[in-house]
């Protein structure tokens, strides 16, 4: 039986990843297209069969650098160095043709509003060098909400522009010496906890329709709400950064891939709030409407820690699907919930074609959790017919311990999560009251497993349902 079991698995793991690499094919015509006429610094470097994070972009010196010190700018942490960005970047833009250019800020405390980026720029942060955001809301313009959400996260109507933009470019590069970019976000909690906002929190960093983007070698901290948000975007890479927000930071987020596709996070440290790492993709009939999936995923060597929230999260808003994601070697330390894929009634879209493979979690309430009751709706003209689907999701090679619910799987009795695949997953329980059938809940979900202890609940036993896995019949990583 297990045999069989396998060789299903096999079949599926390799139909898997030729889904996730159909993109690459494709992405690698349209790259040799583009690299005829242009030098870019993030050049793509696709050999066909590589996952998202296997490809490193190669960055290239950019042919000119300025410093923010030549623009005027201030670095005593008290002078406002809005207006010297902003011309720095528009003087920039003329180097767009020339091969791009680097805007460097040195070590000091350059204290800012919101602005803008431009296309084949780098913005590098010396060591000691950190961006710090304004706490007077007036440095904070307001503009109109994202298509895909119909109105701000937090409340109706538009919300605030991020701290660091790029709005429809092609090739920009946030990176430096592990220099800091912090959000001062007390002000933004405390308006948002007193309720005494009008609009949605900003966000530190914000890709709009961008493509060809890195985000590298630095430190983000105290985000008013989420730290790096790339929407409706192609070809991300966040690497080796490090993100914190203290526990009581309300929804604070790390890194939130939304309608964006070919994204690789990287080896990275995230502490928050709320998720570490959320996977978005629009919110009811605003995202069903919009349309655009997150796809293509692969997330490698991270290191979360949730206070409230999950350390991995998919969802709740997930209209536009979400497919093709590759979690590996993931550490969860001291979190609320390790994993979790979130939707609702209303939703539609879906959750598919997700493996999650070596994970150790230290220390977490729920360890692994889908929930078919999570999250309001935008407004009142949400279709509540509209079934999100839950399906094809492998969770495989997992150790925990110090964990209090093994599982959480509540499902939608219209649409149950199907199949949900257990495979080689091993959970120290410590709660001395639980016994080991209490240890998994589960309602509308249907699955198999095979090695997984504690014994999850029946609705896991049924062996006929085939599975995808990373792994060949000697439990090792498939490399194609
Ligand atoms: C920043 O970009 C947005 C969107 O493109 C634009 O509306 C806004 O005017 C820009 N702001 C500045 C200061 O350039
Ligand atoms: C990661 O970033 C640290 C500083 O934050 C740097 O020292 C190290 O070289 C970087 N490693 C890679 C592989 O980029
Ligand atoms: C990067 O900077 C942060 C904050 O300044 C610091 O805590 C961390 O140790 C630094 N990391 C490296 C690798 O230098
Ligand atoms: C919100 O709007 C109200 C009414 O216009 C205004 O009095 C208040 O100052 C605004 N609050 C903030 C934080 O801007
Ligand atoms: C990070 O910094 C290290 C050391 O300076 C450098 O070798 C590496 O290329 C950088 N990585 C990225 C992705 O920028
Ligand atoms: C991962 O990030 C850590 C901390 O920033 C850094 O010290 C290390 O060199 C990075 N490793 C790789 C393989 O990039
Ligand atoms: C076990 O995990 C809980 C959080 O789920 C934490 O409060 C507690 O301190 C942990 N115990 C040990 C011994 O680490
Ligand atoms: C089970 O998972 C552990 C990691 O949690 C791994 O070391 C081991 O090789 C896996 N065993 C099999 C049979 O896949
Ligand atoms: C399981 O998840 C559901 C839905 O999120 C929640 O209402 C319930 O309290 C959870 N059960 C336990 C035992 O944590
Ligand atoms: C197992 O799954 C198959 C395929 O979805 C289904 O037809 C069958 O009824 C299930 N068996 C049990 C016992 O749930």
């Amino acid at each position: 039986m297990q045999l069989l079991g396998h060789h299903q698995s096999l079949l599926l793991s390799l139909w898997l990843l030729m889904l996730m690499h159909m993109p690459s094919l494709m992405k690698m015509l349209t790259a040799l297209l583009l690299l005829l006429p242009l030098s870019n610094a993030v050049e793509l470097n696709l050999k066909g069969c590589e996952r998202q994070c296997d490809y490193k972009p190669k960055l290239q010196p950019r042919p000119h650098s300025v410093s923010i010190l030549e623009f005027g700018a201030v670095g005593d942490g008290k002078t406002l160095n809005t207006i010297a960005f902003q011309n720095a970047i528009f003087y920039l833009k003329s180097f767009a043709d020339k091969g791009g250019a680097q805007l460097y800020v040195p070590p000091g405390k350059w204290l800012t509003g919101s602005f803008n980026l431009t296309s084949h720029l780098t913005l590098f942060l010396a060591r000691g060098a950190v961006i710090l955001g304004s706490q007077d809301m007036s440095h904070w313009e307001v503009v109109e909400p994202l298509p895909s959400y119909g109105r701000g996260l937090e409340l109706p109507g538009g919300r605030y522009r991020s701290l660091i933009n790029g709005y429809m470019l092609n090739d920009v590069v946030i990176t430096g010496d592990n220099g800091t970019i912090n959000g001062q976000g007390s002000v933004w909690w405390d308006w948002f906890i007193s309720h005494s906002l009008n609009y949605s929190r900003p966000h530190l960093v914000e890709f709009i329709s961008c493509k060809n983007i890195v985000v590298s070698n630095l430190t983000f901290l105290n985000a008013p709400a989420f730290n790096v948000h790339p929407v409706y975007c192609s070809n991300v890479q966040v690497q080796n950064i490090s993100v914190y927000a203290p526990p009581e930071s309300p929804y604070t987020v790390g890194i939130v891939p939304d309608s964006s596709d070919s994204v690789c996070i990287e080896n990275c440290s995230i502490s928050t709030g709320y998720d570490a790492i959320a996977l978005k993709s629009g919110w009811d009939e605003y995202g069903i409407a919009y349309d655009r999936p997150t796809e293509s995923v692969h997330i490698k060597q991270v290191y979360l820690q949730s206070s409230s929230g999950s350390a991995l999260a998919f969802g709740s808003e997930m209209s536009g699907g979400i497919s093709d994601v590759l979690v590996e070697h993931l550490y969860i330390y001291n979190s609320f919930c390790g994993v979790e894929f979130r939707t609702t009634k209303g939703r539609g879209g879906y959750i598919k074609g997700i493996v999650i493979s070596d994970t150790e979690m230290t220390s977490v309430h729920t360890a692994f959790a889908a929930t078919g009751q999570s999250g309001s709706h935008p407004d009142d003209n949400f279709d509540p017919n509209a079934l999100p689907i839950l399906q094809q999701i492998t969770l495989e090679n997992a150790i925990g311990t110090n964990i209090t619910l093994a599982g959480n799987f509540t499902g939608i009795q219209e649409s149950p999560f199907t199949p949900i695949c257990l495979s080689n997953i091993s959970l120290s329980v410590t709660c001395s009251s639980c016994s080991s059938s209490s240890s998994w809940v589960c309602s509308n979900v249907l699955g198999s497993s095979w090695l997984v202890f504690p014994e999850p609940c029946p609705e896991f036993s049924n062996s006929s349902l085939s599975c995808s896995s990373l792994l060949d019949s000697d439990g090792r990583a498939v490399g194609l």
